[in-house]
């Protein structure tokens, strides 16, 4: 946090508006909605509740079924169990993470029960492969949702991802590339925003009184946090830039114990937390992990496949384990845009010396 959202946020308590209404949240929104080539953004209090948003504006409901990629956060297979209707995990491809559009056509070519829509998620900032994916979905009428909760400012093609699918949504929890501490985003149509508004307050259709037709949601953010992620979203580029020299530096030093993901041509990825995978076989990623937090290291292993949840079990995975297989093997390394080289060069020597003993 700079002075400049210490600024923004004093200026927005001044302003009055503290209500999850007000000037900071339409500058926030017109702010990201001009990363979006046809699309308006509506701001929200977590990413959870804008993907829960598209799944209901996507007529999702009991006993339907919802293609998740299964490599990727709960919230995604969370917000399908909230409607009452059954997550289908969809297994990823080795080269992005992310969701296997062969799987997927095979799975549509062949299931019982079409699903009403597809939440594919652009995991660790790397973007999905959107063409392949949306060809596929549409062919089979089947709604897709963009989860770009980890993927701010990534791009295909220099265009935003998030606004290839019907829907996309954003997170700016206090982990994320920027941060409202808690907070997100639904992307949609002109046409759709209101409804997404409407639902997000409560589904209040009264002027002057209160006068309910459907049941709402109290999902809007607060116009206070909205004000911070001006400020914060001003800095974007600037967190890109240095996510992405962390990885670089990361990749440049280490490439001997570890496979770092390439970018596909024209991707661009926001390298929101570097990530790679053991070489060896032998290595075990957990003796690693226990072993940098002996030097005070902070790391993670990469998200546990969905399908391998006790939540989830009652739910089908298809695949042929590759996500299992990054699990097994996977690292996310310390990433946070306030660390600096000497904090990192420790991490790398830390690591070596790990390999080397
Ligand atoms: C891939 C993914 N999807 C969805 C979410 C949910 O976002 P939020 O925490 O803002 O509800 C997160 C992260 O928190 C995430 O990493």
């Amino acid at each position: 946090m700079s002075e400049e959202e210490q600024k923004k946020v004093q200026q927005t308590l001044a302003s009055g508006w503290v209500a999850p209404a007000g000037p900071s949240i339409d500058e926030f929104e017109e702010n990201l909605a001009r990363r979006y080539e046809s699309r308006e953004v509506v701001t929200l209090n977590s990413g959870t509740s804008a993907l829960h948003l598209a799944l209901i504006m996507s007529g999702v409901e009991r006993g339907d079924h919802v293609l998740v990629s299964s490599f990727t956060f709960a919230a995604c297979a969370n917000v399908v169990c909230y409607q009452g209707a059954i997550p289908i995990f969809i297994d990823s491809e080795g080269d992005t993470w992310n969701l296997d559009s062969k799987i997927l056509s095979d799975y549509l070519a062949d299931c019982d029960q079409l699903p009403k829509a597809i939440i594919v998620t652009h995991l660790f900032g790397m973007p999905a492969k959107m063409d392949e994916i949306v060809k596929v979905a549409k062919a089979y009428n089947v709604i897709v949702i963009e989860d770009a909760a980890e993927a701010l400012g990534a791009k295909i093609n220099e265009k935003d991802i998030g606004q290839i699918g019907d829907f996309g949504i954003l997170s700016f929890n206090g982990n994320k590339i920027i941060t409202t501490s808690g907070g997100g985003s639904l992307i949609c149509t002109i046409e759709e925003k209101s409804r997404a508004i409407h639902l997000a307050t409560q589904a209040n259709s009264g002027k002057n009184e209160y006068d309910h037709h459907e049941v709402g949601y109290n999902y809007r953010m607060s116009n206070v946090l909205a004000g911070l992620g001006i400020a914060q979203l001003n800095r974007l580029e600037s967190f890109v830039d240095k996510k992405r020299q962390i990885f670089d530096r990361y990749k440049g030093e280490l490439n001997d114990y570890f496979d770092f993901l390439e970018e596909p041509t024209d991707f661009f990825s926001n390298r929101w937390l570097t990530t790679c995978t053991l070489k060896e076989e032998r290595r075990e990623i957990m003796a690693l992990i226990q072993f940098l937090d002996k030097q005070n290291i902070e790391t993670r292993r990469v998200w546990k496949p969905l399908h391998l949840h006790q939540a989830y079990r009652d739910f089908s995975f298809h695949g042929n384990g590759v996500c299992e297989e990054i699990f097994n093997k996977g690292i996310c390394l310390p990433s946070g845009t306030g660390l600096i080289n000497d904090q990192q060069e420790y991490v790398i020597k830390s690591i070596k010396t790990w390999f080397q003993s």
